[in-house]
């Protein structure tokens, strides 16, 4: 019989379950998401550091741990001198998300471990990049601006440094707190495009740099990570508060997606979205730019109410990000800043409990067809 002879499918693999994991759980009917037990409710009382230390590790660190881990990823908090000069040589223009995966790519080169496949090794390696992600993006931010690069600075969180390097200036509390609080809510999500895409290259045995190579170009689409950026691009489109729902309604007429709503899970409210429209009215408020917060709660109500569609977690990061002065094209990489954290995660428990992942297809080509030579067609 020919391979899936007989079987059924369910477009874009909806509902088919691909493997076990302990690392993170979706509640699409109740909109309940929880690493490895947790609800993120709680864990956004902690740091990212420490949620990232909840992944690698399956439990919570106690202070001296969490106290260790941040040491391990200070001490990992530099860029090979030969990145540094590829990212600051990149053609200008490029595409943030395309500097990135060539910037992943490149890190193995300078990586004496990068083919040890060891557990030791995978979970050093695993701390290296989550630790060299948010100095990339921010490398590479200034470089493009022709800036030379700042270093973190010992003694700080992840969200503090990837403020200070982006915008060479010390950040205010509120903002490390709202970064810090983003970056833990983007951190896992069950087998999403980019954490399968990383799965299926661990599957395969190959290194940890390939799969975050790989995962990174997935979270590049906009129907996953670059839904952000398209999201500010739509609010900036339209720019003003009166003209937001006629332009919603003629958008919904034309059958456009709007950016920022749905998803395949979550048939309520996506939690994380719950802690974004926070952040984007404290931002509105503190700022005074209450525009884009107003706009985007129009669109909500009608979305909401209308369409039954609710927002998911690109939705009001786009607002919050560009009230903080972050540059759009920035949205998408700080995805990836937390999501790697997900990625190494998922790319150890893959090797761990490891068999290749190669599913079936249906074949709907032609049959035995008659083979002519080239100079007779
Ligand atoms: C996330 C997403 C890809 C999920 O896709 P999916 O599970 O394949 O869902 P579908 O695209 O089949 O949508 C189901 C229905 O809801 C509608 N719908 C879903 N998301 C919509 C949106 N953002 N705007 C308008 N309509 C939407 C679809 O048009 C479809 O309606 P139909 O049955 O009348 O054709 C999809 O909702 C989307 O494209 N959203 C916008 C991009 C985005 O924000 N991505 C980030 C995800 S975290």
């Amino acid at each position: 019989m020919a391979e899936s002879e007989g079987a059924q499918q369910k477009k874009g693999l909806e509902g088919i379950v691909a493997g076990e994991t302990a690392l993170s759980v979706i509640d699409g009917q109740q909109g309940l998401l929880s690493y490895c037990g947790y609800n993120i409710h709680d864990l956004v009382k902690g740091s990212f550091e420490e949620t990232a230390y909840l992944l690698l590790n399956l439990r919570l660190p106690t202070q001296s741990e969490l106290d260790e881990f941040s040491k391990k990823i200070e001490e990992e908090s530099s860029l090979p001198q030969e990145v540094i000069k590829m990212i600051q040589t990149l053609p200008s223009g490029v595409n943030a998300m395309a500097a990135l995966r060539g910037v992943f790519s490149a890190l193995a080169y300078y990586d004496d471990e990068s083919e040890d496949n060891s557990d030791e090794a995978n979970r050093r390696k695993a701390i290296r990049l989550i630790a060299k992600t948010p100095i990339a993006v921010a490398t590479f931010h200034r470089a493009r601006n022709g800036a030379e690069p700042l270093m973190p600075k010992s003694g700080k969180s992840i969200a503090w440094n990837f403020l200070y390097m982006l915008f060479g200036e010390e950040p205010s509390d509120a903002k490390v707190e709202l970064i810090d609080t983003s970056l833990i809510l983007h951190a896992d999500h069950g087998f999403n495009a980019s954490t399968f895409a990383c799965r299926v290259i661990a599957a395969t045995l190959s290194d940890i740099y390939s799969a975050v190579t790989g995962a990174v170009g997935a979270l590049k689409g906009p129907l996953h990570g670059g839904a952000n950026e398209r999201v500010m691009n739509m609010l900036l489109e339209i720019n003003d508060v009166d003209k937001t729902e006629s332009w919603l309604r003629s958008a919904l007429e034309n059958k456009v997606k709007v950016m920022g709503f749905g998803h395949r899970v979550y048939k309520t409210e996506d939690p994380r979205a719950t802690h974004l429209r926070r952040m984007s009215e404290a931002l509105a408020e503190d700022t005074g730019e209450r525009k884009w917060y107003e706009m985007s709660q129009i669109i909500e109500n009608i979305m909401v109410n209308e369409k039954h569609i609710n927002p998911n977690v690109d939705f009001y990061s786009a607002s919050s990000y560009y009230m903080m002065g972050i540059p759009i094209d920035l949205y998408t990489p700080i995805f990836a800043v937390s999501r790697v954290s997900g990625w190494v995660a998922h790319y150890i428990e893959q090797m761990n409990d490891n068999r290749l992942i190669r599913p079936g297809s249906i074949y709907i080509g032609e049959r035995d067809l008659e083979y002519t030579s080239i100079d007779q067609r």
